[in-house]
């Protein structure tokens, strides 16, 4: 028998401020309809001016080595697609802050939003070469689109911390994959730009022909069989697009794909989304979290994902639910990182999100603003200068 592998603890994070959707409409003049019931979207996490990718990943791994310590961790995966480096992994300061030893090793990866699921696949095979290790995987993104572009509303920002290793308390993570390419322009950053590019429509297109390419090699490997699973995880852009993906399979396998199932089937997924807004890397597993804290029992149960990052990559895997999993959950402390948010207003938002570092090298302190565990102080010699509090 294989040895099982997967998902021991899992813990999210998310920012110190939130902009409802309502403030958003009432200053560009948008229906509401269309970003509450059309996209899916009540309201969107924002960072502090002292929050970062760095911050969000160290307080949501935080409370996984408080309660498993750092024995065994040998290596942490990083993965983002808003990098604030081209050359150190920001892994790298989040090893520091947690204090976590120096026997290990630290990366970041990038493709889109898929990256973390990349990460959690690499971790699976380090733990498969040597059992007695646990790998550290982190997907920490801040989503940002230019202000007044059609992407605005769909902007947010949170961190998913996963310890992977033998015998997981929480989801058996199992093999085969299907896994998808394609080089597609929908969505991209070019290095010198801090908000990304979308063709949307195209990047919706994108998303369901990926779906379809991932599932297609997924049952060509002899995958589960669609209505084994009981309950799709998809990458959340908008927790629209769940519906839309899960439509897309089901129509492409001949099942029906009326409203009712395809709710039954991911609604309880999308609880976290829907107020976060798209946390890039992270969206999918904050999927994860939310079905876990919010279904009755799953033990027992497997579950779909569908990961989706532009470009394009795309996965689909199956996790099997451990039983007694309802013990290792965070639901309390996720609720708390949700509603401890302070609500903006549209002028407070706007004047975040212009806010930038000067690039001449010199001292740049940062307002101190989250009340969260870790901060960003500050820019000294082109440094991030990072606190514990
Ligand atoms: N009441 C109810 N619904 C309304 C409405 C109203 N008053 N007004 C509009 N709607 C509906 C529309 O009918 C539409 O629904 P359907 O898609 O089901 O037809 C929906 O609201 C959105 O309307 P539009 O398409 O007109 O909106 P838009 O042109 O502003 O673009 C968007 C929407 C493409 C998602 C845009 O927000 C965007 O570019 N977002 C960023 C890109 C993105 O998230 N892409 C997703 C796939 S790529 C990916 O997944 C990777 C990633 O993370 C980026």
């Amino acid at each position: 028998m294989s040895t099982s592998i997967g998902i021991h603890d899992l813990s999210l994070a998310t920012t110190e401020f939130v902009l409802p959707h309502t403030a958003l409409a009432e200053y560009n003049g948008t229906d509401i309809g269309k970003y509450h019931v059309g996209i899916g979207q009540q309201s969107m996490s924002v960072p502090a001016a002292d929050e970062d990718i760095v911050t969000l990943a160290a307080a949501a791994a935080a409370p996984i080595i408080a309660r498993h310590g750092s024995d065994g961790i040998r290596t942490v995966i990083f993965a983002t697609e808003s990098s604030i480096d081209q050359a150190k992994s920001a892994g790298v300061y989040v090893h520091s802050l947690l204090g976590l030893p120096s026997a290990c090793r630290v990366v970041e990866l990038k493709q889109a939003c898929y990256g973390a699921t990349a990460g959690l696949q690499f971790a699976i095979g380090l733990v498969r070469r040597d059992p007695t290790q646990r790998v550290l995987v982190i997907a920490s993104d801040v989503s940002k689109y230019d202000l007044d572009s059609p992407g605005e509303a769909t902007q947010g920002a949170a961190a998913v911390a996963m310890l992977v290793g033998t015998d997981p308390a929480v989801l058996r993570i199992e093999e085969p994959s299907g896994v998808f390419t394609a080089d597609v322009m929908d969505f991209w950053r070019p290095n010198y730009r801090d908000t990304a590019l979308v063709d949307g429509h195209e990047s919706i297109a994108a998303y369901l022909q990926a779906v379809e390419g991932a599932w297609k090699d997924y049952t060509e490997h002899d995958g589960r069989p669609l209505e084994d699973f009981a309950a799709f995880v998809y990458h959340q852009p908008f927790t629209k697009m769940a519906y839309k993906a899960h439509r897309h399979l089901l129509d492409y396998v001949g099942f029906a794909s009326d409203k009712d199932t395809i709710s039954k089937a991911l609604g309880l997924t999308t609880a976290y989304n829907t107020v976060i807004g798209n946390s890039y890397t992270a969206s999918v597993y904050l999927g994860l979290a939310a079905l876990l804290d919010q279904a009755e029992d799953l033990t027992d149960r497997s579950i779909g994902f569908l990961s989706y990052g532009s470009g394009s990559v795309a996965e689909f895997f199956a996790g099997t639910v451990v039983p007694g999993y309802r013990e290792h959950l965070r639901t309390e402390a996720h609720h708390e990182s949700i509603d401890r948010r302070k609500t903006l207003d549209y002028a407070a938002y706007r004047e975040l999100h212009q806010r930038t570092f000067p690039a001449d090298g010199g001292d740049h302190l940062t307002p101190a603003q989250t009340s969260g565990p870790f901060r960003l102080a500050g820019l000294r010699g082109h440094k991030r200068i990072y606190e514990a509090r």
